[in-house]
């Protein structure tokens, strides 16, 4: 299969194209569009066998369950059988935006989109050209347009290295904004099942009793967070109190037995081999940290040692990212 890349504005996105990935998924085919977050792998929810193209071309599982995308409220009433008051709540305040919720699913929504759950992951992008998509089409089921277990696409590129031949089209709207996935929420308990821009603390606003369930021992409460994940070819060392002489030392002494070593530097750095800034304000460290993964990746380096960053508000997303990356956590 050809894969066709068309380039949009993501603020002012071309009609053409739009129209051609709309006429796309109206067919039962797929379609990796941008939004705020990263790149998604768009089906129409409704379609069970233009959701398996989703699968089959990610090679996920299918215990692992897909987010669906609206662009309007009247379409979350045709894919959830009942949006609770504290759900209402969080859509009027973040949507369009960051933050997927997990509601009762409703009897039409094929089973192969929730895994067979009863309940559905729902959230409605603000990038204007998926919104424009998702108003166009109807709820689209979308995963990340990464093949499984790799790093999430954060750039039109990263969709093309993994799924080159395997998809019909891609929008390229350029890098996304946030660069992490969007921020998910279960309302029955209250609790955050992975972090992302929108914190607890924001949401606490809100909901008061919203708990922050994620945690490196903890049972993954999202069925996907038990994967290895966003995850290089090379090894990963993870270091959560990076200090510029302990980084170092670690640098050398891998060198010394002939590895050729990776670094992924929040700001300052040691010499490695090879090195990816990805900055030290946690919003530009949360866009860059893909990218930079897939980068190191791509240099052949044996080993990855990543700096930590410290874990508040979208760091703490960052970091859960990094540690479900790593092999190893120091
Ligand atoms: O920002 C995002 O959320 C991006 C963009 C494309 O919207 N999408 C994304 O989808 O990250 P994906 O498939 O890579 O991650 C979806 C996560 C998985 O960990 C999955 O297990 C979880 O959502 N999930 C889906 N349905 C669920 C449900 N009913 N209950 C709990 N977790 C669910
Ligand atoms: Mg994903």
């Amino acid at each position: 299969m050809r894969t066709v890349i068309l380039k949009i504005d993501p603020r002012r996105p071309d009609g053409h194209a739009i129209a051609k990935a709309a006429s796309l998924l109206r067919q039962g085919g797929v379609v990796a569009f941008p939004t705020e977050t990263v790149y998604g792998l768009g089906a129409d929810a409704f379609n069970e066998a233009a959701v398996r193209e989703v699968f089959a071309a990610k090679g996920r599982p299918a215990d692992d369950p897909l987010i669906v995308h609206v662009g309007s409220l009247r379409d979350v009433s045709k894919v959830c059988s009942d949006v609770p008051a504290a759900a209402k709540k969080l859509m009027r305040t973040f949507w369009p935006g960051p933050l997927t919720l997990v509601l009762p699913k409703s009897g039409n929504v094929p089973g192969i989109v929730t895994a067979g759950l009863q309940t559905i992951c729902v959230r409605m992008p603000s990038n204007v050209a998926a919104r424009k998509l998702c108003r166009m089409v109807g709820p689209i089921a979308a995963p990340s347009a990464n093949t499984f277990g790799r790093p999430s696409p954060t750039k039109a590129m990263h969709v093309s290295s993994d799924l080159n031949g395997r998809i019909p089209l891609i929008l390229d709207g350029g890098s996304t904004d946030i660069g992490i996935e969007s921020t998910i929420v279960g309302l029955s308990p209250q609790r955050i099942l992975r972090p992302g821009k929108i914190t607890a603390g924001q949401l606490r606003k809100y909901l008061p009793d919203m708990e922050f369930a994620v945690s490196a021992r903890r049972k993954p409460l999202a069925p996907g967070m038990k994967y290895r994940h966003y995850a290089p070819r090379a090894q990963l060392w993870l270091i959560r109190n990076p200090d510029h002489r302990k980084v170092s030392r670690m640098i050398k002494s891998q060198q010394r037995k002939g590895l050729k070593v990776g670094l992924l530097a929040v700001s300052r750095y040691c010499a490695a081999d090879k090195v990816a800034i990805i900055g030290k304000k946690p919003q530009q460290a949360a866009r860059n940290c893909f990218d930079a993964l897939r980068w190191l990746d791509k240099q052949d380096v044996g080993l990855i040692i990543a700096e930590g960053l410290p874990e508040t508000g979208i760091g703490a997303a960052v970091m859960n990212r990094l540690r479900r990356a790593a092999t190893k956590v120091i």
